[in-house]
């Protein structure tokens, strides 16, 4: 935590859900506020207007918002202030407002080669092949912040949140089996552009809540070729992306699509990419469908195993995952519950973590972070949690 946050006096109106108050600084009534802390509802900004509070005195160091610190900061963070935090390393707030700023620019410039393809214009993959190589290079430098970064997701941008978290995902998996550096960049690339297909996809076919009709499904399909055929016409696009984008869907017996591919026919980076594809599209939130957690999502996988996906491969990114993947909101031994936020890969059930909520007290609490592998520590890991059952939204805190 650092000691040199500034602690800015801001008008009530300003206040928003993710920040922390540590006192009331004038109000005209005479009611006393019980409780400070971390403000998680527009309704607590209401409460406190209608008592009559003027202006509160916010921590910035605890707060949860992204961006915050731009936001109130008196002298905001320049890129070579957050670029000495970084390599000082000190709590790693710097390390992380990077690598957020990195998910951004991954984010704008896949919006971009998608606006750009819908508008026939010439397409440049160079920007988006530059952001990847840096994804790749994080990856392995702080992988676990990388990988928080996957469970933010915005329901109504799915096609970019699902690419997105793919190409993290791909990126991990192939560190995590030692693949070559230069083949994870491709992987990664080919995460990020493996369904641009989808923007051939009718909307309602896209985005329809129930299940889809024999038709429907057959256009839904043609999304791989649609990816397949966008990418080939593309400079810059190796075979290796190619195939991310036109075998992600295909299954070892045969009953994936588009080609049936069967077998020893579906090569290691189709194998992957259909285990990665699965994973992040069951647990991922839709408008109209909560997504699983990751340990539902690993049975789906284990359950596929053999006839769909490649056994050993499934075992191995299960392994790279974690038993408590990086993300997971899991309940403590003391009622608290806490998000998994870097894998020890010694003592994978003694994760580090950070303290949010009270399960019993159904409160927040004061961030902290804990290393249950730190000795005197007693709490353990005693389940996951879905976070949905405490109104708890991950993306706040990761
Ligand atoms: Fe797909």
């Amino acid at each position: 935590m650092k000691s040199n946050t500034p602690h800015p006096v801001i008008p009530v109106n300003q206040l928003q859900p993710g920040m922390y108050v540590i006192a009331i600084t004038s109000q005209t009534g005479a009611m006393e506020i019980a409780q400070m802390g971390l403000v998680t509802n527009r309704k607590q900004i209401e409460s406190l207007i209608r008592r009559g509070v003027s202006t509160v005195r916010v921590d910035l160091s605890r707060s949860k918002l992204a961006g915050i610190e731009q936001v109130l900061s008196p002298e905001p963070a320049s890129p070579s202030s957050s670029a000495q935090r970084l390599s000082s390393n000190a709590g790693g707030e710097g390390r992380e407002l990077k690598i957020r700023r990195l998910y951004q620019e991954a984010r704008e410039l896949q919006g971009k080669f998608i606006r750009q393809l819908k508008a026939g214009e010439p397409i440049d993959i160079t920007p988006l092949a530059a952001v990847a190589e840096e994804m790749v290079d994080t990856m392995f430098s702080h992988g676990d912040a990388m990988l928080c970064l996957a469970r933010i997701r915005a329901k109504d941008a799915y096609l970019m949140e699902h690419s997105m978290n793919v190409a993290i995902l791909l990126a991990n998996f192939g560190r995590y089996l030692g693949l070559e550096r230069s083949v994870i960049k491709e992987l990664t690339l080919g995460g990020l552009l493996h369904d641009v297909g989808k923007i051939m996809t009718p909307d309602e076919v896209l985005n329809k809540p129930g299940k889809l009709t024999d038709e429907e499904f057959g256009i839904m399909r043609l999304h791989v070729v649609h990816s397949h055929d966008i990418l080939l016409a593309t400079a810059g696009i190796t075979p290796t992306m190619l195939e991310v984008a036109a075998n992600h869907h295909e299954r070892l017996d045969g009953s994936g699509y588009p080609r049936h591919l069967k077998g020893e026919q579906l090569s290691l980076y189709t194998r992957i990419s259909g285990i990665v594809d699965v994973y992040d599209a069951v647990t991922a939130d839709r408008v109209y469908k909560q997504g699983m957690q990751p340990t539902q999502a690993f049975r789906i996988l284990l359950k596929g195993a053999d006839h769909h996906f490649d056994r050993e491969l499934v075992t191995r990114f299960i392994k790279c995952m974690g038993v408590y993947p990086v993300g997971t909101l899991v309940q403590l031994s003391n009622q608290r519950l806490a998000i998994v936020m870097q894998r020890n890969a010694q003592e994978p059930l003694k994760p580090v973590v950070k303290v949010i909520y009270h399960a019993g007290q159904r409160h927040y609490l004061e961030v902290q972070w804990l290393d249950l592998a730190k000795s005197g520590v007693q709490e353990t890991i005693e389940c996951t949690v879905d976070p949905k059952e405490f109104g708890i939204k991950l993306a706040n805190f990761v």
